[in-house]
């Protein structure tokens, strides 16, 4: 069969032209990046996972009628998906300070949040994704003030969704960022959560230990990431049958 033609090239994953107008085949690399690509790495197994653990994610929102762009698995590292136009926001809820925001306003990582905080990131490589408010996304025409309000709902739903989900297998979910498309039927445009929802983009932690099961493991040196993301994988019950053991990451920078 001739190979897609491919559409976009991101740090973790690719796009290429799907089977019928209006799709989208999405194929996960096994390449790791942090700190806007400075630190980059190749972890064996981590796209075969991030393609499970999105599948279930999605999968699990469309199913409490939050909708998504994941129409099905193909194989071990691609989905169908549905073509959107992307909003050029990273949308982060956080329940727990970590990350930048503790760096950032010097909360003290593992502070329970009194209620879900949510920030919005613009979507710019060059501009190393600098956090922005409304007033910035409104006046510069990234979204509209309907698109913000629905786009708070959505991120909301998926928060209870997701932290639920992870609590049930034992993890807390700190934060974690989501990518929002748009979608046009007949006349009318709705926003849909894209992009996909891993360990690449969630902060996990043991509800026991705190052992951290996310990309901070990669970002902060703690050990394997594709150990940390097989367990997730395994808490959940969505390992693949042929990734049973994690392999040394291979630095390429
Ligand atoms: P932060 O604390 O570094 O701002 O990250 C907040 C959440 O967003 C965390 O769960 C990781 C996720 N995230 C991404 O998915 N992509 C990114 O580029 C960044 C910076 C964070
Ligand atoms: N995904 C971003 C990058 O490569 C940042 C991160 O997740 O830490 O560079």
């Amino acid at each position: 069969m001739a190979r897609r033609k491919k559409l976009y090239e991101g740090k973790a994953k690719i796009l290429y032209e799907g089977p019928e107008p209006g799709t989208f085949v999405q194929y996960f690399k096994d390449d790791a990046t942090a700190f806007n690509a400075e630190k980059k790495a190749v972890i064996d197994g981590k796209g075969v996972l991030n393609n499970r653990l999105s599948e279930y994610f999605m999968n699990g929102l469309a199913s409490i009628g939050v909708p998504t762009h994941f129409i099905k698995r193909l194989n071990m590292r691609e989905q169908l998906i549905r073509q959107v136009e992307i909003i050029p926001l990273e949308v982060v809820v956080r329940n727990i300070a970590a990350g930048t925001m503790s760096k950032r306003l010097g909360i003290a990582e593992g502070t329970a949040l009194p209620r879900p905080i949510i920030e919005f990131y613009l979507k710019d490589d060059a501009l190393g994704d600098p956090i922005v408010t409304e007033e910035h996304i409104i006046a510069f025409g990234w979204a509209s003030q309907q698109d913000l309000d629905d786009m708070v709902a959505l991120a909301l739903r998926v928060n209870d969704f997701l932290s639920g989900v992870m609590l049930a297998v034992g993890i807390k979910l700190v934060d974690f960022k989501i990518e929002i498309g748009r979608i046009w039927e007949n006349d009318f445009q709705r926003l849909i959560v894209a992009d996909e929802i891993s360990p690449d983009s969630c902060r996990l932690w043991d509800v026991e230990t705190g052992r951290k099961l996310d990309k901070d493991v990669f970002r902060r040196d703690l050990g394997d990431l594709a150990d940390a993301y097989t367990e997730v994988a395994r808490r959940l019950g969505v390992l693949p049958s042929n990734v049973t053991h994690a392999v040394k990451p291979h630095v390429i920078n």
